[in-house]
């Protein structure tokens, strides 16, 4: 097997694996970068992101703010001195980025636009008109390229960590267009690998967020943190699933119901505005989860619309304009138009809650740092504890630049003076890798369909663990999902050829979302509270006595995983109660 030799390895190139890459490059250039991916860094997830990235920047904004919308969006379950990091951090990359080249809209005077967004009392949504994920991953791409000890691996997929002597010492990855399997040695190895969202069958995420990264670490002991809380959003086109930006409703769109009427106001997110004037955190505004579940109560209530594509609500923005529009949201039209032959200049556009985001994830501390020594995580694949129940939109963005550059940081800290690595012991762990995989080639014909399988959890999912959930649903889901990781133990290949197998990586990332969903579900099941994006039909209320704290699950193999609880940090935000009504103070 062929052995890569790197100080830092970083598994994922998107916004965090690349803001991590410069970070390490810039601190010390002779250090040697291995930035792996198994897709093109352009084509990573966070190119697809597109309404911006929360900083504050304007003179009627503050920290304070800042902090205070995102531990109430988070419904108390941010680590507050994370949170506390984060906001202080958040305008200096943004304007780190500004300096790289992000083309970030511009006001009349010169100085940065920013819009509202859901949940956010100030404005403080830096934007590139509404595809701001593409901006931001394609400036950090281009800066990454002006650095030699940054050496790309794309289209390698990540198949274990190294673990020797009690650290993470490297990892293998197979060369996906040759089939070969390759040693990275490394001193230490960043995690960002992205979310775990295509779990579910209605997703924004594109096909590659499978919960690889998150896969990797727990099975190496890592456990996953708050892997409970999924954010719906409340905006996908209701056939693709793909996102129309909450920018829609930060500029000014509004929700209504079959009636015409805008329902926010009957779910403690009024009063009424008037069109074209948001009130910042209210009704249209109002933070992810709410919205989502207000959906949900309008679809019992029978006051969704019906359409060709199922059960929606319609999102109008006819009176922005198409002057507005076109400079603020062409994105939006362009999809809705492309996927649903809807003009949104003409027409309210339907949509419905799509799965968008895993606030939980790798569980690390706030230098992004895992408990194996080694091992470092950074963007939605971490938990680092800033998003808390529900992750405030336009705070990811930034949260990956925060805390891609931090693991660099903690990365970098940690290689000083470290021991030799036993190269014996890293080749016999690569080789128990390399055998998982020809253990997949060797199965004999006609085992599970990787295909049935993927149905059969994405239906679980779907039907157990969504916008709101029940004891005996959960329980359902828990067993199916046991059932399906069990099953999984044969699924076989129907394509045994080395080049580019997808047959294969469909295999491998089923495997990483099974063990993904029975850390989801196992944890949802014993967390018999309501709180943010995890709502429970029967446990209504946040239960601050018995679960203000996060919940770890590690891996146990083919057995469930085990459940544990670590205290929330409080630093000065005492649990309240979440306001979403009559603007802001
Ligand atoms: O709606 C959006 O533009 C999504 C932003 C986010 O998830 O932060």
């Amino acid at each position: 097997m062929e052995i890569i030799n790197c100080d830092v390895a970083i598994i994922g190139a998107g916004g965090a694996g690349i803001r991590a890459a410069i970070a390490v490059a810039e601190a010390d250039p002779k250090l040697k970068v291995a930035l792996i991916s198994k897709v093109y860094p352009m084509r990573s997830h966070t190119c697809a992101a597109e309404g911006g990235a929360a900083g504050v920047i304007k003179p009627d904004d503050s920290f304070d703010f800042h902090f205070d919308d995102t531990v109430g969006g988070g419904d108390w379950l941010s680590d507050q001195d994370c949170v506390e990091y984060f906001v202080k951090e958040a305008p200096k990359e943004l304007i780190q980025l500004e300096h790289w080249g992000c083309p970030w809209n511009r006001e009349s005077d010169g100085s940065v636009a920013v819009r509202p967004f859901g949940g956010m009392k100030k404005q403080r949504t830096w934007f590139a008109a509404d595809k701001s994920g593409f901006h931001i991953l394609h400036t950090l791409f281009q800066t990454s390229l002006q650095f030699p000890s940054i050496v790309r691996f794309d289209e390698y997929f990540a198949l274990d960590l190294l673990v020797e002597e009690g650290r993470c010492q490297g990892l293998t990855a197979m060369e996906m267009r040759s089939g070969m399997i390759k040693q990275f040695h490394a001193n230490s190895v960043i995690i960002a690998g992205g979310g775990a969202g295509r779990m579910f069958p209605f997703s924004t995420n594109g096909a590659i967020k499978t919960g690889d990264g998150m896969a990797l670490a727990y099975r190496a002991g890592v456990p996953l943190k708050d892997m409970e809380f999924v954010q719906y959003h409340p905006t996908g086109l209701p056939n693709t699933g793909s996102l129309l930006t909450e920018a829609c409703r930060g500029e000014g769109g509004v929700l209504l119901n079959k009636d015409g009427r805008r329902y926010l106001q009957d779910y403690g997110m009024g009063p009424e505005t008037p069109l074209g004037q948001p009130q910042l955190k209210t009704m249209e505004l109002g933070p992810r989860d709410r919205v989502s579940q207000a959906y949900w109560h309008e679809l019992q209530k029978g006051n969704t619309v019906s359409t060709e594509w199922g059960d929606c609500v319609l999102l109008d923005m006819r009176h922005l304009g198409e002057k507005y529009i076109k400079e603020r949201l062409p994105l939006v039209r362009e999809l809705a138009i492309a996927y649903l032959g809807i003009d949104i200049v003409d027409k309210p556009v339907p949509i419905r809650p799509v799965v968008h985001y895993m606030m939980g994830g790798i569980s690390t501390n706030t230098k992004a740092a895992t408990v194996l020594p080694g091992l470092f995580a950074a963007g939605e694949c971490a938990c680092i504890s800033l998003n808390g129940a529900n992750r405030l939109g336009s705070n990811s963005l930034v949260e990956l630049l925060v805390f891609g550059k931090s693991a660099a940081i903690s990365a970098i800290e940690f290689i000083k003076n470290l021991p030799e690595p036993n190269r014996d012991a890293l080749e016999e762990c690569a080789k128990e890798s390399q055998a998982r995989v020809r253990d997949l080639f060797s199965r004999p014909d006609g085992g599970e369909s990787v295909f049935r399988l993927r149905k059969e959890m994405m239906d679980t999912m779907e039907k157990n663990a969504g916008i709101y959930r029940t004891e005996l649903g959960l329980q359902e889901a828990v067993t199916k999902i046991n059932e399906l990781r069990q099953r999984y133990q044969r699924v076989t290949l129907n394509d045994k050829s080395n080049v580019f197998n997808t047959d294969l990586f469909q295999v491998l990332e089923l495997g990483s979302m099974l063990d993904c969903a029975s850390a989801l579900t196992v944890s949802a099941l014993d967390r018999k509270e309501s709180r943010g994006a995890h709502q429970r039909l029967d446990f209504v209320d946040r239960d601050d006595k018995n679960f203000l704290c996060h919940s770890m699950a590690y891996f146990q193999g083919l057995n469930q995983p085990k459940v544990e609880y670590l205290d929330v940090v409080i630093t000065k935000s005492p649990p309240g109660v979440r306001d979403y009504s009559g603007g802001h103070k």
